[in-house]
């Protein structure tokens, strides 16, 4: 059975990795570690195999608390407004995004990160698969970025965004970048890159001699940000949760 969200029913079965993952307490790939340092119960035993499948039926626990499914795997895109962190709590007391997330049932979480002063597209769900599928390296999923930045680029200082600029000691991989407008004091720029570390497009720029004045996230994957508003959420429809899986 599908849902409006495109998600599957809970008492349907499926591999207990998965079920865990749609629990929302771990990836696909961290609850198969679990599974293999016995901190899964299934029934009152534990497992350790990989094979077993499950529904909601069954009692699941991991570390000896029952872990129940979030009722839908959620997908949530939110404008992220400056002035906000992308974790859950903030031991300083700043807002977080979560405080922008009102009316959704679910426990979501945010999919990677935003530096508290960046705005733009973030993604929130309870689906740790695919909160893993859209953060790990091997995925290569791309992000677009429209940074401000101090003074005009030369070509030299394009070219050198585009082919790699060294950070802690490595190359950044090869980055999409169009100059889209020259202002009297500086320059926006469009960058897509396909990593994720940390503050990677303002470091990329402070090292060719342009640091970032504002930066927005467009895009991530084949998701846009599109007229959403700052500080404003939507659910992403099915559709493009399926594009984004490329299921
Ligand atoms: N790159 C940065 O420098 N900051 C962000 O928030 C995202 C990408």
């Amino acid at each position: 059975m599908v849902d409006e969200m495109g998600g599957r029913h809970m008492f349907e079965k499926m591999r207990l990795q998965k079920y865990i993952s749609r629990c929302g307490i771990a990836s696909r790939r961290h609850a198969e570690e679990m599974i293999r340092e016995g901190r899964i119960r299934v029934n009152g035993k534990v497992v350790t195999e990989m094979g077993m499948t499950v529904s909601a039926l069954d009692l699941v626990e991991c570390d000896g608390k029952p872990i129940v499914p979030e009722e839908n795997p959620v997908y949530i895109m939110l404008n992220k407004p400056g002035g906000y962190v992308t974790t859950v709590s903030d031991p300083e007391g700043r807002k977080t995004v979560m405080d922008l997330i009102d009316g959704v049932r679910e426990r979501v979480y945010p999919v990677g990160r935003l530096d508290y002063d960046t705005e733009g597209l973030l993604i929130l769900t309870n689906d740790g698969d695919f909160a893993h599928r859209m953060t790990h390296p091997r995925h290569q999923v791309t992000k677009t970025y429209i940074a401000e930045v101090e003074g005009i680029p030369s070509q030299e200082a394009l070219q050198k965004l585009r082919t790699g600029v060294m950070l802690d000691e490595r190359l950044t991989s090869p980055a999409k970048v169009e100059l889209l407008e020259e202002k009297k004091n500086g320059a926006v720029l469009r960058i897509t890159i396909h990593e994720g570390r940390n503050r990677q497009v303002k470091r990329m720029c402070e090292a060719v001699g342009h640091p970032v004045q504002s930066l927005k996230r467009i895009a991530f994957g084949g998701l846009r940000l599109g007229d959403l508003k700052p500080g404003k959420w939507r659910y992403i429809s099915a559709q493009e949760v399926k594009r984004i899986k490329g299921d």
